[in-house]
């Protein structure tokens, strides 16, 4: 049987904290209006957190009498918040009294929302319908208890402001929500939900565990306090919800295709097997029954100002989808332009490719981004250079698990989304050249021109900066330019 979320002694001290009288809160929303608000002792009330996901909602414009669900409403605050933006407010809280308060202050304030007793987690508080309804939601925000457990010391909060404060939940809230989303369609198509989380481990796992269930993640806003807590807000939504999937067969090349058919950014061409796939510098690119093969178109009409780290953020992509879906990192290498390796059989193979190509029309520019990827198959010892399968890498490993999930990362590397700040590539580059730097203990340190060098940088526009042993450093534009030493075919 399933744990209760509180104990007798947590009912006790509740109790007793409910003796103490209610607290008084003139809380300025972002806009300046002061709401006051009345806080009884065992809510939360409105902090620095509180108004970091208001200002995030007001970002997203005008709420137009679209449907929101603040889960863990506390006092009201970002509830009654949103209502004033013209969101049709639903509102659920774990805790009897931030329900009660949530109604009271609304009351008070004249605004219509409705709220519940509930919530997703730690333990699942009533029935999804009871907290979340039956319609999906437009905006879905979340205030995820932040703090790790070895934060709080001591009588400092009482048992239902703790369950709201720290993060007691091993399987992880925001893994627990997105199933829950995924499963009861909480969200509509175009919706979006912003979680503020901290800066712990679980935290900054945040956008990964989303990905794993199929949707993209960004970081949108953050907040650093002195003392070096950092809260960010992740903005979720559906990958690529207003473009195409197409799903073929047999084409000669889904890059082809996309540059020939794709119509909006995020058109996805995937396919089972393609006659003439094409790698980088016209080599070819043979596919297997087991093969990944599908291209994004990524932009139509605009170029890109740094299609150098376009090419390294699409291998990034797949690697970050390996690891998500069970790939040992320790196992895996992404080599600098694009590429991603794996130590299978004591040899470094090649588990994926990527092209990044483009067309021009007058002023307008069409780029694709096309990615194979091996899962399993029979060409390891038959080509120029070895091969790694995925499929060997995670057992189980699914196409369709890996589709989505690879498109979830891409968009969220890539889409420009409605309502959230354009992608900004650079921001990748600490973890794009720890990821390259790692990739030397698998695929050794790079040659060029005859002398061993170590990887120091990658710059802005994608380029790899390499030191040798005299401190001189050397721009890499081509990875032709450069070889490494534990690569069969280099
Ligand atoms: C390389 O490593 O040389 C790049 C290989 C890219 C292969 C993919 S498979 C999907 C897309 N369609 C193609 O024709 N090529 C890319």
């Amino acid at each position: 049987m399933e744990e209760g979320i509180f104990d007798l002694g947590d009912s006790e001290a509740e109790i007793s904290r409910l003796e103490r009288p209610a607290n008084r809160t003139n809380w300025s929303t972002p806009d300046g209006v002061i709401l006051d608000l009345i806080v009884p002792p065992t809510v939360y009330p409105p902090r620095e957190d509180t108004d970091l996901l208001c200002r995030t909602i007001r970002t997203l414009g005008p709420g137009k009498g679209q449907r929101c669900l603040e889960i863990g409403s506390g006092s009201g605050a970002v509830t009654l918040y949103a209502a004033s933006l013209g969101y049709r407010v639903r509102a659920c809280d774990i805790n009897p009294y931030a329900v009660a308060s949530t109604r009271e202050n609304a009351k008070r304030l004249n605004l219509e929302v409705e709220v519940h007793e509930g919530g997703p987690g730690p333990n699942e508080d009533g029935s999804v319908a009871q907290w979340a309804g039956k319609k999906p939601h437009d905006l879905i925000v979340w205030n995820l208890p932040y703090l790790d457990e070895e934060h709080v010391q001591g009588d400092v909060l009482g048992p239902m402001e703790e369950a709201a404060l720290v993060d007691t939940d091993q399987k992880g809230l925001v893994s627990r929500l997105m199933a829950q989303v995924k499963k009861n369609s909480l969200l509509t198509n175009q919706g979006m939900i912003l979680l503020l989380v901290g800066g712990n481990s679980k935290g900054s796992n945040a956008e990964n565990e989303a990905q794993r269930h199929g949707f993209a993640a960004r970081c949108v806003a953050t907040h650093s306090f002195e003392d070096g807590e950092t809260l960010r807000i992740i903005a979720l939504w559906t990958p690529y919800a207003s473009s195409k999937i197409h799903q073929h067969d047999i084409v000669d090349s889904t890059n082809q295709l996309a540059l020939d058919t794709g119509e909006q950014e995020g058109d996805l061409f995937l396919a089972r097997r393609q006659s003439a796939g094409r790698g980088r510098r016209g080599r070819t690119w043979s596919s297997e029954d087991e093969a990944f093969a599908g291209s994004w178109l990524l932009r139509k009409g605009r170029s890109f100002d740094h299609p150098g780290l376009v090419q390294i953020l699409s291998g990034y992509a797949v690697y970050v989808t390996n690891k998500l879906l069970g790939a040992s990192e320790m196992n895996m290498a992404l080599k600098w332009p694009n590429d991603v390796y794996i130590i299978q059989n004591k040899l470094v193979g090649k588990v994926s490719g990527v092209l990044v190509e483009g067309k021009s029309k007058g002023n307008s520019n069409t780029v694709v981004v096309g990615i194979g990827v091996n899962f399993q198959g029979s060409l390891a010892n038959k080509q120029a250079f070895p091969i790694a399968y995925l499929g060997r890498e995670i057992e189980g490993v699914h196409r369709d698990e890996f589709t989505s999930t690879l498109n979830a990362v891409m968009a969220s590397f890539f889409e420009h989304r409605k309502g959230i700040k354009p992608p900004v590539f650079e921001r990748h580059i600490p973890a794009l050249l720890a990821r390259l730097k790692h990739g030397e203990s698998i695929l050794g340190h790079p040659y060029y021109r005859n002398q061993q060098w170590v990887i120091s940088d990658l710059d802005s526009q994608g380029n790899l900066v390499i030191e040798n042993g005299d401190g001189k450093q050397a721009i890499i534009t081509d990875g032709e330019d450069i070889h490494w030493p534990n690569l069969k075919s280099d």
